[in-house]
């Protein structure tokens, strides 16, 4: 009991102590329209509610994101997810790399993406088959 009155205190004030410690940020960058993605309204309604937490400059931040452990593992997803994809700098990219990403999204779409720790909080995030063709099809179309 003694040591539960210690330990308790002790670790709430640890996580709380984590939770200041400035890990990371929790910036959105300033966009330049002109580089965001323009694709059709029904690929951009997929994009915006499964991948621009973490794959544009227009993250919501939620809550948790200021709570360690959790916020850690957030930043890091951002960070991470912006640095290999971000829709608003699609168009600093090369033909190249807008070649190999479009393939890339359509293979990860509703396979490995959105993350599943993402799926976890956001069940609205979920890919279904239709929109999976959806993205398929604009990622090997013509543009
Ligand atoms: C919770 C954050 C998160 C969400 C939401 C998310 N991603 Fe990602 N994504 C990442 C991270 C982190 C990486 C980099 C590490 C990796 O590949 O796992 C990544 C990598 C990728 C890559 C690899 C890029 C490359 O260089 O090959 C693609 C493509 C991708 N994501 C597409 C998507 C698409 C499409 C969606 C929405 C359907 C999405 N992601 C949703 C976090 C996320």
């Amino acid at each position: 009991m003694n040591t539960l009155k210690i330990l308790l205190p002790t670790l709430v004030g640890l996580f709380v102590l984590m939770s200041l410690l400035p890990y990371g940020t929790r910036e959105n960058p300033k966009t330049d329209p002109s580089l965001s993605l323009k694709a059709p309204k029904e690929v951009m309604e997929i994009f915006k509610r499964s991948c621009y937490d973490c794959h544009s400059n227009q993250t919501r931040w939620p809550w948790y994101s200021y709570v360690f452990p959790m916020s850690w593992s957030v930043m890091d997803h951002v960070k991470n997810g912006r640095l290999a994809l971000n829709f608003d700098e699609w168009n600093s990219y090369s033909q190249k790399k807008k070649f190999k990403l479009k393939d890339a999204i359509a293979q990860k779409t509703g396979t490995t993406m959105p993350l599943k720790d993402y799926l976890w909080a956001h069940s609205e995030a979920k890919i279904s088959k239709k929109e999976k063709e959806i993205v398929e099809k604009w990622a090997y179309g013509e543009e």
